[in-house]
């Protein structure tokens, strides 16, 4: 993330954290409730400062799977996050996965034989075999409900529109202007985003977009 974008983000995340009704996650000793801002602070219903202590976990790359699902059971993940002292995860997606039904319906194991990555399926039928015939939107649901499961706190990430790595300053997939961001689009994955995640006790927050890029930034009236 660039040197001006990161306040920027998380005030994006900050922005929308009063959205989602109801974490109940354990921060250290206390129990938090409603997550709200008070001026610079994240604070939980009794007015304490909650510290959001978030690791990445990507999950917006080709095949629209989180990663690691190959090679570990997801509780394992969860468990190992837990334990390394985070208490949140960024969890990452692309637009389409919650706006294109194709993609959406394609199954953890047709995503990952469309790449030929035969051996994924494999480690996916050893590690996490009731994901293997699970659509990549649900996989993505059972993710979040095994962190919530382990009290780990969600920020969904909303971070390329078309599945695949990010970023490159001129990959289109930015944000205004840029040949892959419609915004319209855009809005109704955050919205499919949101719906689906209201429900979610863990699920603390959206931040809106990945790290502003290319030459339509606009960086000057945003940092404004
Ligand atoms: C997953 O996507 C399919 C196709 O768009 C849709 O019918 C289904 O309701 C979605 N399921 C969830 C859990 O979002
Ligand atoms: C929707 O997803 C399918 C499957 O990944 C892809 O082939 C198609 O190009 C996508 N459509 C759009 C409009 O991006």
């Amino acid at each position: 993330m660039g040197r001006w974008s990161f306040p920027l983000v998380l005030s994006f995340v900050s922005l929308l954290i009063g959205f989602f009704s109801g974490p109940r996650i354990q921060q250290d000793e206390e129990a938090v409730g409603v997550l709200s801002t008070d001026s610079r602070w994240i604070v939980n219903e009794d007015g304490k400062r909650v510290k959001l202590g978030c690791v990445n976990w990507v999950s917006h790359l080709e095949v629209a799977v989180a990663e690691g699902l190959s090679k570990q059971p997801v509780d394992v993940i969860s468990k190992r996050i837990k334990s390394m002292g985070f208490n949140c995860v960024r969890l990452t997606w692309p637009t389409l996965l919650l706006t294109n039904n194709s993609l959406a319906s394609l199954t953890v194991r047709q995503s990952f034989q469309t790449f030929a990555l035969l051996q994924s399926v494999a480690g996916v039928q050893t590690n996490n075999p009731s994901f293997i015939d699970l659509s990549l939107n649900q996989t993505f649901q059972e993710v979040v409900r095994n962190l919530e499961k382990n009290e780990v706190m969600v920020i969904l990430d909303n971070h390329v529109t078309q599945p695949g790595w990010c970023c490159g300053s001129t990959d289109g997939n930015g944000f205004f202007g840029d040949k892959y961001f419609d915004p319209n689009l855009w809005i109704l994955g955050l919205t499919n985003m949101a719906t689906l995640f209201k429900k979610y006790t863990n699920v603390v927050g959206i931040s809106l977009r990945n790290e502003l890029r290319g030459p339509k930034q606009n960086v000057n009236d945003w940092y404004k």
